[in-house]
């Protein structure tokens, strides 16, 4: 790696812009490309960023040697060229939801030979305790509870939609079973999930719980509730819990919330230096 981290951004939403910004400001870090399927919008940025290369396809990545491409688009982003990127450099994923795709995520695993396939924590407090836990088999159940209004929830075509669709005034539970199925009927709003289900991978996507709750009274924040439970002890029966409730300031409508910015610009601080394999950042 060159002193300076070369990295590619896919996505120029509120996220990517962020970062894009951010990164701009560090001194070990170089932008040096940026892609979007808008491209109308990559135009309109090309005033923003007058030194940085806007792509219009992502044809010849390997030619512009990037040492870490990072995704903050959509899961489809993954789908379509996550193998391929793993195969040039690392690959920092903003939508891990789209893991919650078994044959995805074995693909993508066996591609990290050579680089690493980082996934940030962003809104999933306590995520290195967790992946500790799940490392010593100490994880017995892990659950996340993530309550949003309804005009924050991008929903595809499903039930949980059409539950959303019927709430008027009062707190309706959407989903609340594994979270490899919300992943695919939440995708946008669940990467923490997501990133759950990656640090407590003795549990997976089928064992780690999520739970979505859609919530018309909540119209300025999010809230994140994480619960764990460890084994049993065998001398004293107790049982080992931490809950944490996250309540995350966010713009009415908005995905993602206004503190998960600057958190997930600390994951991305983090990806780098770890040696080939799925690491949570
Ligand atoms: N992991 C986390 O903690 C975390 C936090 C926030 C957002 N996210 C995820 O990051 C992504 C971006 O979030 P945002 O708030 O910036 O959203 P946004 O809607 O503001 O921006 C998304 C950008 O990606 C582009 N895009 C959409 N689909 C695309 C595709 N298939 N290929 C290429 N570009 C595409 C859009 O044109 C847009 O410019 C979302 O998937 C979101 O779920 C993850």
């Amino acid at each position: 790696m060159s002193s300076k981290q070369r990295i590619g951004v896919l996505g120029c939403g509120v996220l990517g812009q962020f970062l894009i910004d951010n990164m701009l400001k560090e001194d070990s870090l170089e932008v040096i490309f940026l892609w979007d399927i808008d491209q109308a919008r990559l135009k309109e940025l090309s005033t923003k960023y007058p030194n940085i290369l806007l792509l219009e396809s992502l044809e010849n990545l390997q030619q512009l040697g990037p040492d870490l491409i990072v995704e903050v688009a959509h899961p489809d982003v993954t789908r379509n060229y996550g193998f391929q990127i793993l195969e040039i450099c690392d690959y920092l994923m903003g939508s891990p939801s789209a893991l919650a795709d078994e044959q995805l995520y074995e693909k993508l695993s066996s591609a990290t030979t050579q680089h690493s396939l980082y996934i940030p924590s962003g809104a999933f407090w306590g995520g290195e305790d967790i992946r500790k836990m799940a490392d010593l088999k100490t994880l017995e159940k892990l659950k996340v509870t993530m309550t949003f209004h309804p005009a924050s929830l991008k929903l595809v075509a499903g039930d949980v939609r059409d539950k959303n669709d019927k709430v008027t005034n009062e707190r309706t539970i959407l989903y609340d079973g594994p979270v490899r199925c919300v992943c695919k009927q939440a995708p946008n709003n669940v990467n923490t999930m997501a990133a759950a289900a990656i640090a407590g991978h003795n549990l997976g996507f089928d064992g780690v719980l999520g739970c979505l709750i859609s919530d018309p009274n909540l119209d300025d924040r999010h809230i994140v509730e994480i619960e764990v439970w460890g084994k049993p002890d065998v001398s004293t029966g107790g049982q080992f819990h931490v809950r944490t409730v996250r309540s995350n300031p966010a713009l009415f409508g908005q995905v993602t919330g206004t503190a998960t910015l600057p958190a997930f610009f600390g994951s991305l601080l983090g990806a780098r230096g770890k040696k080939p394999g799925i690491h949570l950042c």
